[in-house]
This record gives C-alpha cells, structure tokens and sequence, in this order.
C-alpha cells in the first residue's frame, strides 16, 4: 500500500467557531488512517491549531511566511513565530501567492531556503498557467520555477521538501488535471529532481481540484504521492473520503 500525504490548505476561509470541531474530528479520522494528514491554516489559528493537534497524527502550518527571522517588516510573520506555534509545515510559492502577491523565484527560494533551517517542511508549489499549457511552455516554465526555488540548496536539503504540482488552470476551478497530465508533470518534476540535484526519492503532490470523484484515479498514479487539498478540504465529509484513499 502506497503511504499517500493528503494536505488540506485551508486558504483565507473558516472562522473560530468552525474551527473547534474541524480540529477535532480531523484528529480523529487522522487517527485510524494509514497516510499522513496535514492541515494548513491562517496564521491567526497556529495558536488553536497547535493546541487542538499537537499531539495528534495531524501535521499542521501555515499558508506563507517572510524569509526574515525578524525586523521592520509590518504585517510579516517570520519563521521564528511559525516554530513557537509548533508549525510542521508551510506552503511556499502557492500560485495564488505568485499571482495576486507578485512572490518570485528568488524570494520562493529565499522561503524555502528559511523553513529549512528553522527545520518547517516546506510545502513548495509550482505548475503552469493555462496560457503557458497551450503555447507548449508547461515543462520550461516548471523547470524553470523548480530550479529558482531550489537555488543553492543540496540534494540532503531538497529531500525533505514536500513539493506540489499545481497547474494554475486547475486550481478552484472544479476541473482538475487528468490523471494522465498530472502523472506526466510529477514524472518530469521528478526526474529533474534527480538529475539535476540526485534526489532520487522525493515527495511530490498534485493539487488542482482533487475531490473525493477523482482522488482515487489520479492518486493512483506510480509517480503521485498525495494531493494538495483546497475546496475539498473545507468539508470533512469530502476531505475525510480523500484522507481514506487506498492505493497499491
Ligand atoms: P483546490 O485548491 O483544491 O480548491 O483547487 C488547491 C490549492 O490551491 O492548493
């Protein structure tokens, strides 16, 4: 059996009163599962989060974070905060946060660069825009974007990254990638990974519309390790059947 991670990322969604029971009866279906789960929050519920899971087979983070450890930075969260709240992990470089926030190669590399040394897996997305898809740029631009993020880092650094294919056409928009397209990208990311840093094991997940319908088909891809989870992750009835997925 395949050990899937199944991350949810919670986006800027939920409030404090959701959120209590979320926590909890999210570490009770991680309880009887076999792969792991992860859950990434605002900052503003580490402290809750870290409460509720800590302890729990739940990893939890954040969606973000600067790459100073601290300064004059207003309205920043270091990483030195994401430690004293326990985080395990911290998405880096979320497409939405390269689009909407202007966040680029360096300053992703910068991030992921920190995680590591305050030793928060980062959680490190790439993939392509629709436009780049259909002018046949998909395998330049996530190469590109792989090799930015990872600038200066060593093959031992890079194996514990968590690493997320997340083509941008797919991401909210209720169709996600075929199960084929997503293997081809992962299988190439992965290949990359190897001959360009001799990682020879490491951890990449789709993310783009995974739901409960198609979790299955595209989990069981040979190169596909696990999901990113966004819409699906805000209801526990969709999540906890994404959770459950069994693959060989
Ligand atoms: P989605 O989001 O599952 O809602 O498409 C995934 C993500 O952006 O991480």
């Amino acid at each position: 059996m395949k050990k899937l991670y199944l991350i949810g990322n919670q986006k800027m969604n939920m409030g404090l009163s959701e959120l209590e029971p979320y926590f909890d009866r999210l570490a009770t279906i991680a309880s009887t599962s076999d792969n792991v789960v992860g859950i990434c929050v605002p900052y503003v519920y580490l402290d809750m989060a870290q409460g509720m899971l800590q302890g729990s087979k739940v990893l939890f983070g954040a969606q973000n974070m600067y790459y100073k450890d601290s300064g004059a930075y207003t309205g920043e969260i270091s990483p030195r905060m994401l430690e004293d709240f326990g985080c395990d992990l911290v998405i880096i470089g979320h497409s939405e946060r390269r689009a909407y926030f202007h966040e680029t190669d360096e300053e992703i590399n910068l991030k992921v660069k920190k995680a590591l040394e305050y030793g928060i897996t980062p959680v490190l997305c790439f993939g392509e825009t629709l436009d780049e898809r259909n002018n046949k740029m998909a395998f330049s631009v996530v190469e590109t974007q792989l090799v930015g993020a990872l600038q200066d880092l060593g093959e031992e650094e890079i194996s514990r990254i968590i690493f997320a294919y997340e083509p941008v056409w797919a991401i909210g928009t209720g169709v996600s990638a075929t199960a084929e397209q997503a293997e081809e990208m992962i299988a190439f990311a992965k290949r990359t990974l190897e001959e360009q840093y001799g990682v020879h094991q490491s951890i990449v997940l789709y993310g783009g519309s995974l739901k409960p319908s198609n979790a299955d088909e595209i989990l069981s891809k040979p190169s596909i390790d696990g999901g990113l989870i966004g819409g699906a992750c805000l209801k526990l009835d969709d999540f906890e059947e994404i959770i459950n997925t069994k693959v060989e």
